[in-house]
């Protein structure tokens, strides 16, 4: 299997957003993947949805790895931001994370 740069998973669970945002989220990521080009060759984007990520709070909640970003409460605009900034591009949408995986950070939930 060819391997992935990327791996985005968008909780969608109705404690993090309980009008479940999330959902909207993962069907436009598809799209925006689309968009970008980033559904093939060298780098592509695996998506996945889930029904909680521990969080449940500030969602809709995003995370990409290999890096470990964590992001919260995920709008439409800032989903296409993290797709053209950071997937593509290859900068974090600083702004909007909470929390890094790899880093050793505390989880201390994100802003509401
Ligand atoms: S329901 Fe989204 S983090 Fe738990």
């Amino acid at each position: 299997m060819a391997p992935y740069a990327h791996h985005v998973l968008v909780c969608v669970g109705s404690y993090c957003s309980p009008d479940r945002r999330g959902r909207g989220l993962y069907a436009q990521l598809a799209q925006l993947l689309q968009r970008e080009g980033l559904l093939f060759g060298p780098n592509r984007v695996k998506r996945g949805e889930t029904p909680c990520l521990g969080v449940c709070e500030g969602g809709p909640i995003v995370v990409v790895y290999p890096e470990g970003v964590w992001y919260a409460n995920v709008t439409p605009a800032l989903l296409e931001r993290i797709v053209t900034e950071h997937l593509r591009d290859g900068r974090v949408v600083e702004e909007a994370v909470f929390h890094r995986a790899l880093q050793g950070d505390r989880a201390e939930g994100p802003r509401r």
